[in-house]
């Protein structure tokens, strides 16, 4: 089986490119530089020269914040770039694995938000995640949408670095404590795509939408406490860290306060469980800091 991946420098991508595969399970990695999701040519060129059994969409426009004043390249890659890819995927028969977001939800629902909630997203990226997902629903039958959550990894930008760079400052940590969702490792998405990739090469997968991520739910200040709790013996020292209000720290973008997914369907559909946000954890800040006390003792 081939598998053709768009966006594979990214958090995902990446993982997934070191992911374990089965024997005979090739994987075409494509970064930004060789396949612009949002260049109908090039998605086509790509999908046409490949000729992959299977597509797998991780090339998305991802900072929420700055999608607020982005928002024509927010919809470029996030919208357009997923329609374009169902597209190609559509005329030449291959199934479509699709990312998306919890940022589609509003966060007015108190329990789990399940795969067919309705979606109100409240900002640009959300927005433009969501009509990503509609086109891809309506263009092409074979498909699975992942919806995943609060991805962290040692690769790119994510609140888990942003902590640990906050971390060697000298000013107290001030955390948002009212938004509650699930902190995801990145290598535990990556193993769900290659078990659903898996599946689909043996004719034993459902199509649709389904809600992947980590447990227990936490919020962002819970999540900062647990990376202290394993950095800290490791960088020498440990912060103040705050609990604050959402209205406290204003941002461009709105996010929902409660966007904790419900993994019920994929569970059922895929068998795949909920991992353990805490367990990936420690080894992604092990990496982290080792990959930081190598490049220290290089420079
Ligand atoms: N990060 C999260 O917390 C989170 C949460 C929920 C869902 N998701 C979803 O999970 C998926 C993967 O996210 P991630 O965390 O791996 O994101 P990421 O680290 O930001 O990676 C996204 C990748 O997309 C690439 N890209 C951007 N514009 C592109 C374009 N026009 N054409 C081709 N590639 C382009 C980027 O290229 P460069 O490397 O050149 O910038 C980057 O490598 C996305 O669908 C995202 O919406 C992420």
């Amino acid at each position: 089986m081939k598998l053709l991946v768009f966006g594979a420098n990214g958090q995902i991508g990446r993982e997934l490119c070191r992911a374990a595969r089965p024997p005979g399970c090739d994987l075409v990695p494509l970064a930004r530089a060789r396949a612009d999701i949002g260049d109908a040519l090039a998605v086509a060129a790509a999908i046409g020269t490949e000729r992959p059994d299977l597509v797998l969409n991780l090339a998305a426009y991802t900072a929420v914040d700055r999608a607020e004043s982005e928002a024509e390249e927010a919809w470029r890659v996030n919208c357009e770039g997923a329609r374009l890819i169902a597209l190609a995927c559509r005329r030449s028969g291959t199934p479509l694995i699709q990312l998306s977001t919890d940022y589609v939800f509003d966060g007015e629902k108190r329990e789990p938000y399940r795969e067919d909630d309705r979606v109100h997203p409240l900002g640009v990226y959300g927005a433009s995640k969501e009509a990503g997902e509609a086109a891809v629903r309506a263009l092409l039958p074979e498909h699975v949408i992942l919806r995943t959550a609060w991805v962290f990894s040692p690769f790119g930008a994510n609140f888990l670095k942003t902590v640990l760079r906050l971390a060697r400052g000298e000013k107290p940590l001030r955390i948002v404590a009212d938004q509650i969702g699930s902190p995801t490792p990145a290598a535990a998405i990556a193993a769900a795509l290659v078990a659903i990739a898996r599946a689909i090469a043996e004719d034993r997968a459902e199509w649709g939408t389904f809600h992947f991520a980590g447990m227990p739910p936490a919020s962002w200040h819970g999540f900062a406490e647990a990376i202290l709790d394993i950095a800290a013996p490791r960088l020498g020292r440990r912060p103040l860290l705050a609990a604050i209000a959402t209205s406290d720290y204003p941002t461009p973008a709105r996010r929902p306060a409660n966007s904790v997914l419900d993994c019920g369907k994929i569970a059922a559909a895929f068998a795949l469980s909920q991992p353990s946000w805490r367990e990936g954890l420690a080894a992604t800040i092990g990496e982290i800091l080792d990959r930081e006390a190598e490049a220290g003792g290089r420079g």
